[in-house]
Parts: structure tokens; C-alpha cells; sequence
């Protein structure tokens, strides 16, 4: 069972700037919370306490003030400041001791998940014992993503990055499970042109032995990378139209918490302290 994530939550944001000059993209909004809680709670529904969260170098006290040490929220929360944003397999090897001799989750920032039957899929996900498991979801325009082909038995048949003309429409989301092999693979790859480690390497390492396996986020599941400024804020949008429709909030972590028993009413009371007369705390108070 897998019981440790990772939280990328630096990068340079290049895309979102001038936006994010001053701020790091994951603090900013997605409608009425920080982008960072939409991925935490991803990493939370899938039963995980332990989590690491890597931050930008001098960025640490904005993110502590709003997650804290995770207490508050019934888990642990350790921070890392990355020099600079080396690439996502970087993570597993500043992780290193964090990970020990356990299995690892991965989760991007920026990415976005919903869907019925999310939570039970990544409970699936974190029985993983060797190999990896990433998340795939259909895409309009997989030439911006790193895609995968699969046969009909749905085994992994190659993974690309951007390909200019692929006849599979499989985007390889940002939420990815690891066997602990994936420290030491990590330390074997090389920077790429743009002078990163690159996930689809490290992903191809586990191909070529043939331990990676998919999952499907399936038709009745979101998947938005908030990376730019338009998917940003459809993203807000879409968090809008449905808690607006459904009276539900989308990625509360208090909820979350509160639903899996890892905090009692006493911690929900706080969190209405700590966070003032506000949209989200009148929600918070209607749970208990
Ligand atoms: P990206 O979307 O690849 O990069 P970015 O956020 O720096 O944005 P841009 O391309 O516009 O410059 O990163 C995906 C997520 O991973 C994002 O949330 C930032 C995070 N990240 C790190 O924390 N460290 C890294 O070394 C990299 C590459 C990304």
C-alpha cells in the first residue's frame, strides 16, 4: 500500500507570467482556494497522510501559511525547496530520505482531477507493489502532452512526448505511482535539451522493463493542467458552475479529512477560526 506522496508545487511558471512573478502559480485561485488544494486533495482521497511538498527556493513561509504542518487537516506535511526546477524526476531524488524504503506517489501542482469513482480508482492505484501506474485521460489535442499508445489489452505500446502526429489520444496525466526502484532510476537519467530530467525517460525506463500499467480516468473524469493562462481559468469555471450547481465543494480538504475521520468537529471549528468569515467557512460550518 502506498502511503507517501509527493506534491510538486515550484516550477518556473513561465506560462502564467507576469502572474507569476511575485506569486508561485500554485497559491493563486482556482475560483474560491489555492490551486495547491485541488491536487492535495487528490493525494488525501486516495487515503495518503505522508506528504512531502516541494516548493521553489525562498517560497516556503507563503506555503506554510496556508498548509501549515497538515495537523489541521488530520496529516503530515515536510517541505523541500528545489534550487530550480530541474524537472519532475528531480523529485524523487531531493525525496530521497523523505521516501525511505517505500513506494511513492507523484503529483503534479498543477493538475487538476474529478470524476465519479475518482476516489476508488486511486485507491486501486496505491495497491501498486513493483513497477508504476500512471493516470491516462483522452485528450483533444494530445501533440501538447506526453502520450501513450496501448493495444487492445490495454498494455503500454510506447510513450512519446508531444508527438507532432499520434494516432492515440491517451494524455499522460500528472499523477503518477512509483516502486522504490524509482529513486536510483531517477539518478540515472540525463538533462534533456531544455536541461531537465524528464518524466517520459524515467516512464520509459519502467517500460523497457515491462512494469508499467495503466488507468483510466475514463470518460465521466476531468483532467485539466492548469498550466496556462486560458486552462486556468476554465478550470475556475468549471469548480465554479459545479459547486455553484451542486452546492458541493470540489477539493475541501477540511471535508476530506473530516469524511475519511482523520479530524473531529473540533478541528472543523478551528479551521472556520483560521479562516475567517468567508464563502468557504460558511460551507465548513454547514458540515457539522
Ligand atoms: P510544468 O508545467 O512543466 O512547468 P511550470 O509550472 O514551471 O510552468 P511553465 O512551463 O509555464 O514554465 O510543471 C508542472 C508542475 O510541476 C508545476 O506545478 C510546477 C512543478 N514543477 C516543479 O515543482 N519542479 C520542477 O522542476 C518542474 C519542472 C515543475
Amino acid at each position: 500500500m502506498i502511503t507517501k506522496g509527493i506534491l510538486l508545487a515550484g516550477g518556473h511558471g513561465t506560462r502564467m507570467s507576469p502572474l507569476t512573478k511575485a506569486v508561485n502559480k500554485q497559491l493563486l485561485p482556482i475560483y474560491d482556494k489555492p490551486l495547491i488544494y485541488y491536487p492535495l486533495s487528490v493525494l488525501m482521497l486516495a487515503g495518503i497522510r505522508d506528504i512531502l511538498v516541494i516548493v521553489n527556493k525562498g517560497q516556503l513561509n507563503q506555503f506554510r501559511k496556508i498548509l501549515s504542518n497538515g495537523e489541521r487537516l488530520g496529516i503530515k506535511i515536510n517541505y523541500i525547496e528545489q534550487k530550480t526546477p530541474r524537472g519532475l524526476p528531480d523529485a524523487f531524488i531531493l525525496g530521497e530520505k523523505f521516501i525511505g524504503k517505500n513506494n511513492i506517489a507523484l503529483i503534479l501542482g498543477d493538475n487538476f482531477f474529478y470524476g465519479q469513482s475518482l476516489t476508488n480508482k486511486l485507491k486501486n492505484c496505491i495497491k501498486l507493489k513493483s513497477g508504476c501506474k500512471i493516470l491516462l485521460h483522452s485528450v483533444k489535442n494530445p501533440n501538447l502532452y506526453g502520450v501513450a499508445t496501448i493495444n487492445k489489452k490495454n498494455r503500454i505500446l510506447s510513450l512519446k512526448e508531444k508527438p507532432k502526429n499520434s494516432k492515440s489520444n491517451l494524455a499522460i496525466t500528472g499523477l503518477y505511482f512509483f516502486d522504490n526502484k524509482v529513486v536510483n532510476l531517477s539518478k540515472t537519467l540525463k538533462p534533456s535539451k531544455r536541461k531537465e530530467l524528464e518524466i517520459i525517460d524515467l516512464l520509459n525506463k519502467y517500460k523497457k522493463k515491462k512494469k508499467i500499467y495503466p488507468e483510466f480516468l475514463g470518460r465521466g473524469g476531468a483532467w485539466l493542467d492548469t498550466g496556462s493562462i486560458d486552462d486556468f481559468y476554465n478550470t475556475s469555471a468549471f469548480v465554479s458552475a459545479l459547486e455553484n450547481r451542486q452546492g458541493l465543494k470540489i477539493a475541501c480538504l477540511e471535508e476530506i479529512a473530516f469524511n475519511n475521520k482523520w479530524i473531529s468537529k473540533k478541528e472543523i471549528r478551528d479551521a472556520i477560526n483560521f479562516y475567517g468569515n468567508c464563502m468557504y467557512s460558511n460551507y465548513l460550518k454547514k458540515l457539522i
